[in-house]
C-alpha cells in the first residue's frame, strides 16, 4: 500500500535511530498495529444514485472552517527527517490544521510563521511549570489558535528500538523552543536519551488539575490529547477543556492499549456532544478518515504518513502525502453517496455484529 511503500523509501533514507524512533511503538508494538487494523475492520455502507458532482471536504472546528479534517499530529524532532526541519513540515501542511511539537527542531514562532493554516501548540508540562508557561506565552504571542496538552506520557512508554539504539538527538540539532535551557540537561548515557530526558523532565505527578493550570495562563482554547476512556472524556467536559482527541499516542505509551477506532464512539457517546472528540493512531486510507467521521470525530490527525513525505521530499513530500489523504478522502465521500464530511454519520458504517 501507498504510506508503506513511502514508509521503506523512508527507511532507506534516514538513519536507522531515526526510522526506529518514528515507526516504533511500545513493547511489542501491539497497539501500533491494532490501530490500523481496527480502521480497516469496519465496514462501510455506500448509498447510490445520489448527486455527489460536488463533495465538500472541510469541516468546522474552534471557530476555524479547515480544508479538510486532515490534521498534522504533533511530532518531535523534524530536523531528523530534513534539514528544514519543522519548517517543511509546516509549508507542506497547506491550510490544514498542524499541531506543533513541544519538542521541536525549529522555535514555534518559526513553525506559525512557515504555517498558511491554524497551529496549536503541543504542550507537555514539565516539573518547571514555568517553562511550560514560559512556551505557552511565546506560543500565544507567535499566533497560535490552541494548546494541545498531551496527557498520556507521565513516564516514557517501553520503546525497545530506542534503548537498543542509544537514542538522543545529534550535536548538530536542539530542542529549539528550549534553547539554552535544557540542552546541557540531555543525559547522553546509555540507553534511550529521550526517556531520561522525559523522566527527568516530565511532571509524573500531573492530575486534572493541569486543566485548570493551564487555563490560569493562558486564554487560548485547551485542547486535551490522550483521552482512552468514556469516563476521561466526561471528566474533560467537567474541566471544560474546548476539545479531546482519542489517542494512544500512536502506540508508543501502554502497548495493548485498545485501538482508538474502538475506543472513540463510547467516548463521543460519553461526551454528549459537548466539545468535539478528535482521533489519531493508524489512520492511513481516505477510507479511515471517513470511518472516525462515521463515530462522530470532529477531524483526525496524522502523524507517520507526513513524516515519512518529510523524509522523502521535504515540504513537497509532506504536501503530497496530505493532499493524497484528501483526495481518498474525497473519492470516498462519493462512493459512500455524500456530497460533504459534515453528511457523515453512522449510517455509513455497517452495524458491528
Ligand atoms: C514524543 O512525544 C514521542 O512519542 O516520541
Amino acid at each position: 500500500m501507498k504510506s508503506d511503500i513511502l514508509r521503506e523509501l523512508a527507511r532507506e533514507r534516514l538513519p536507522r535511530a531515526v526510522y526506529d524512533y518514528y515507526v516504533g511503538g511500545a513493547d511489542d508494538e501491539t497497539t501500533v498495529r491494532a490501530n490500523r487494523e481496527a480502521w480497516a475492520a469496519l465496514e462501510l455502507r455506500p448509498r447510490v444514485l445520489v448527486d455527489v458532482s460536488e463533495a465538500d471536504a472541510s469541516v468546522e472546528l474552534l471557530g476555524h472552517r479547515l480544508p479538510s479534517p486532515v490534521a498534522l499530529a504533533p511530532t518531535a524532532f523534524h530536523r531528523l527527517a530534513h534539514d528544514d526541519g519543522e519548517i517543511a513540515t509546516a509549508r507542506g501542511a497547506g491550510g490544514r490544521l498542524m499541531v506543533a511539537s513541544s519538542l521541536s527542531t525549529v522555535p514555534i514562532e518559526e513553525i506559525v510563521g512557515a504555517a498558511s493554516g491554524p497551529v496549536w501548540l503541543q504542550l507537555y508540562v514539565f516539573r518547571d511549570r514555568e517553562l511550560s508557561a514560559a512556551l505557552v506565552r511565546r506560543a500565544e504571542a507567535a499566533g497560535c489558535v490552541g494548546l494541545c496538552l498531551t496527557v498520556d506520557v507521565p513516564v516514557v512508554g517501553n520503546r525497545e528500538r530506542d534503548v537498543a539504539n542509544h537514542f538522543v538527538l545529534p550535536d548538530s540539532m536542539e530542542m529549539a523552543n528550549f534553547s539554552g535551557l535544557l540542552q546541557s540537561e540531555l543525559p547522553m548515557a546509555g540507553g534511550s536519551g529521550l526517556a531520561h530526558y522525559i523522566a527527568d523532565q516530565f511532571d509524573a505527578s500531573l492530575d486534572w488539575g493541569a486543566v485548570a493550570w493551564l487555563r490560569g495562563v493562558t486564554r487560548l482554547p485547551v485542547i486535551v490529547k490522550g483521552i482512552q476512556h468514556p469516563d476521561d472524556g466526561r471528566r474533560a467536559v467537567q474541566a471544560g477543556v474546548d476539545a479531546i482527541v482519542v489517542s494512544n499516542h500512536g502506540g508508543r505509551q501502554l502497548d495493548g492499549a485498545q485501538a482508538t477506532a474502538r475506543v472513540l464512539p463510547d467516548v463521543v457517546a460519553a461526551v454528549e456532544g459537548r466539545l468535539p472528540v478528535l482521533v489519531d493512531g493508524g489512520l492511513r486510507r481516505g477510507t479511515d478518515v471517513a470511518r472516525a467521521l462515521a463515530l462522530g470525530a470532529a477531524a483526525v490527525l496524522v502523524g507517520r504518513p507526513y513524516l515519512w513525505g518529510l523524509a522523502t521530499g521535504g515540504a513537497e513530500g509532506v504536501a503530497r502525502v496530505l493532499d493524497d489523504l484528501d483526495h481518498e478522502f474525497v473519492r470516498a465521500l462519493r462512493l459512500l453517496g455524500l456530497p460533504a464530511a459534515a453528511a457523515l454519520g453512522p449510517e455509513a458504517l455497517a452495524p458491528v455484529r
